[in-house]
């Protein structure tokens, strides 16, 4: 496995492979990794020839009151899983090598950047757009992996891609969970034990609004279900309970017409949880 900390260097491994005409497959990661993370380095592994993953706490997408600090990593872990799981080279930049000082350029998705998790976050999902486009721009794959547990995240990168016309394709990966349910993420690790036992709330919430979907209920009858059970967990913070169009993220109102997407945000303490399910209306 061949370790870039340059971009140079990783623009030339990648020059190499394509001397032999591979196609590369990308899984952008902030490190930490997980079966979640693992999953996105198979589906790439199955889809093209080389993998390269990156690893990198992009600073540019925490606010100033975020966990930009305490963001878990553990480079040697990732390296030996990455190395086990067959990926073929990892981008492992510094700051100093992904941007510049004063006020680099950036890339926003306005539409999508402003609202639901990006308006508590704000400029949150320009340091991503940003971030993912220089890693486009470094690694020129063919094609790149995000999980579908940050769903926001996916449908904005997908319209970048299409709007800017970046010459990749984007897959989505279902979203990996504990055996309980509770998916995962980097910031598990963070949870008290007796919150991160009721965090299993949040798939349990969403395991309801599957079974109401098939009564032909309203957007309000789905919220009202998820909301009760998240109730159900004491120590939990409900951030967020979104219901919107699951391919535009636009509002939807009345009866559940059509495929619609329901994003949580919830706090334990200090620790914010997100979690997603698509739901279709009956037939
Ligand atoms: O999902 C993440 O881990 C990050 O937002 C990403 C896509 C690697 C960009 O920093």
């Amino acid at each position: 496995m061949i370790v870039c900390r340059t971009k140079a260097e990783m623009r030339a491994t990648v020059c190499d492979w394509r001397a032999d005409r591979a196609t590369v497959g990308l899984v952008p990661t902030m490190g930490y990794l997980h079966e979640g993370h693992l999953g996105l380095v198979r589906m790439a592994r199955e889809t093209a020839d080389r993998t390269v993953a990156s690893i990198f706490v992009n600073p540019t997408q925490f606010g100033v009151n975020e966990d930009l600090d305490t963001y878990p990593r553990d480079e040697a872990r990732d390296l030996a899983l990455l190395e086990q799981k067959g990926v073929d080279s990892v981008f492992l930049p510094g700051v100093e090598e992904m941007y510049r000082p004063g006020e680099p350029a950036y890339v926003d998705v306005p539409e999508l950047s402003g609202i639901l998790q990006g308006a508590l976050r704000p400029c949150h999902f320009r340091g991503v757009s940003t971030v993912v486009t220089k890693l486009f721009n470094i690694v020129t794959p063919d094609l790149a992996i995000f999980g579908e547990k940050d769903y926001q995240q996916l449908t904005l990168i997908r319209q970048m891609v299409r709007d800017l016309d970046m010459p990749l394709e984007i897959r989505g990966h279902p979203t990996v969970r504990e055996p309980d349910g509770l998916a995962m993420s980097s910031r598990n690790v963070r949870l008290r034990p007796d919150h991160r036992q009721e965090a299993v709330a949040l798939n349990e919430a969403l395991d309801r609004a599957v079974v109401v979907a098939k009564t032909g209920p309203s957007i309000a009858d789905l919220e009202t279900a998820v909301r009760s059970r998240l109730e159900g967990s004491p120590s939990a913070t409900i951030e967020s309970i979104d219901i919107r169009d699951a391919d535009t993220l636009e509002e939807v109102s009345g009866t559940l017409d059509r495929r619609v997407v329901i994003l949580l945000a919830v706090r334990y303490d200090t620790v914010l949880l997100i979690d997603q399910r698509v739901v279709a209306p009956p037939n």
